[in-house]
């Protein structure tokens, strides 16, 4: 669900003018999730739609057998959700081109009120944090524009460390000091959303925009994370690409501003609005597209623009010289304990962290079970530490013991680098390493 500004519930992001109201906060969450709106959308859904929906975007016909016997869910519901999108004002700084929430069209006519009582959050948060496990502290509009956003972060994390919390920002309605307390403030992650590496042409979708604020705001924050020595906040610089600002030399340029700052991780996004000004270049299928394939933000969760920080790891099995010379498959009798040699040498830039005081992100080694012919079986086999952290460049032994699987037979054991929480690394390209294994 997200939280509006004025306090009602709507179904989801892609309803920027609240159309499909679920209900209102102050009756409480647990009773607009489970109230009558939201339990007759979950009934129709399972008998094949909704009126409720209306004109949602993020709706999809079903398909072929799927329109025929419509998939059903468990109607039982849990008594609050997992997850939470919380708006502070639908109110902007700038005018991005276009956008169904630049000023110019009225979005702020339609809410209630102008910005999220604070009260009222406290009273959400308090009442669904037992449940949550993420708020994205953001929707439309610039969550920071309201005189209370920094210290609504501050409750969630001071009182609430398990939740995710996790905002996209334009990056200008700070002050520097107050980039540094968001720094400061336990969010796990910050989303700076520049579109472009030079004034001019970041100002042509981001209308109103300065640049050269954004990256003050962008460097202070980061400044902030590395000279406190804190783990978190992992901060993204999200560029959106449309036709002004998808030159080699614009990318380059923000490939080098974002590792010169320390930004943690710099993607592409691919979009298909406003439809006069979106990417011709780095449309899917074209060779320039493949190019990048894995710095496109929604590619997966790791992939990386920034020089050398994409993760890349080389993993050798340490066999007997014969075993490896005639590639003999590993063997174990079944249920037995198989004690695995492995070297694990980092080819990026970045160092993989063992280690995590928030429990994400720290890196370890994975073994996957896959049948004979390929086939995942089991994607969370075996894990390994690392001893650890490993620096860019070095190598360090991994042992790694696994259990031999109950059923004799030729499987496969797949070995790969895991950013816990994140991503596999093979999803950014990473190469993995395979063994047949055979299981008497
Ligand atoms: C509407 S903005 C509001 C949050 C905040 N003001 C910001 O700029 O990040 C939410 C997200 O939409 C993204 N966005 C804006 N225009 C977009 C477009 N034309 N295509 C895809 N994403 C877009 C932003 O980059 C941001 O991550």
């Amino acid at each position: 669900m997200v939280l509006l500004c004025d306090g009602r519930f709507v179904c989801g992001c892609a309803d920027p003018y609240g159309k499909r109201v679920l209900g209102d906060a102050r009756a409480g969450v647990s009773a607009v999730w489970t109230g009558d709106t939201a339990s007759a959308l979950r009934r129709d859904l399972n008998t094949g739609g909704s009126k409720f929906c209306g004109d949602c975007p993020l709706k999809l016909p079903l398909k072929g057998d799927q329109a025929l016997s419509p998939p059903r869910r468990d109607p039982a519901v849990a008594p609050l959700p997992s997850r939470l999108y919380i708006e502070c004002t639908a109110a902007c700084n700038i005018s991005c081109n276009q956008a169904c929430c630049a000023p110019e069209t009225g979005i702020t006519r339609t809410r209630k009120a102008g910005m999220l009582d604070f009260d009222l959050f406290t009273r959400v948060v308090d009442e669904a944090a037992p449940s949550l496990v993420r708020i994205d502290f953001f929707n439309y509009g610039e969550a920071f524009l309201h005189k209370r956003a920094i210290e609504m972060c501050e409750y969630v994390k001071s009182r609430y460390p398990h939740v995710y919390l996790y905002t996209s920002t334009n990056g200008l309605a700070f002050t520097e000091d107050q980039a540094r307390r968001l720094a400061r403030s336990g969010i796990d992650e910050v989303t700076f959303s520049i579109d472009g590496a030079s004034p001019e042409r970041y100002a042509r979708y981001r209308q109103r925009g300065d640049f050269a604020k954004a990256i003050r705001n962008l460097s202070a924050l980061v400044d902030e994370k590395h000279g406190k020595g804190l783990d978190v906040p992992f901060v993204n610089w999200r560029y959106i690409l449309v036709t002004h600002n998808d030159s080699d030399d614009e990318l380059q340029r923000a490939k080098t501003l974002a590792g010169g700052i320390g930004v943690d991780r710099l993607c592409w996004e691919i979009t298909d609005h406003p439809e006069d000004m979106f990417s011709r270049r780095f449309v899917p299928g074209t060779p320039d597209y493949d190019a990048i394939r894995h710095e496109i933000w929604d590619a997966n969760n790791l992939g990386n623009a920034i020089p050398g920080a994409m993760p890349r790891a080389r993993i050798e099995l340490e066999r007997p010289w014969l075993d490896g010379l005639l590639n003999r498959p590993l063997r174990a009798n079944r249920g037995d304990a198989l004690e695995i040699a492995t070297r694990v040498t980092n080819l990026s830039t970045r160092p993989f962290p063992a280690q995590a005081t928030y429990g994400r992100r720290l890196v370890r080694l994975g073994a996957q079970l896959c049948a004979g012919d390929g086939t995942l079986v089991n994607r969370d086999y075996e894990r390994a530490w690392l001893p650890s952290a490993l620096l860019p460049g070095a190598t360090a032994r991994v042992p790694l013991t696994i259990t031999a699987p109950s059923e004799p037979g030729q499987y496969t054991l797949k070995f790969d680098l895991v950013s816990e929480g994140i991503d596999w690394f093979e999803a950014c390209g990473s190469p993995t390493t395979s063994a047949p294994l055979v299981v008497r």
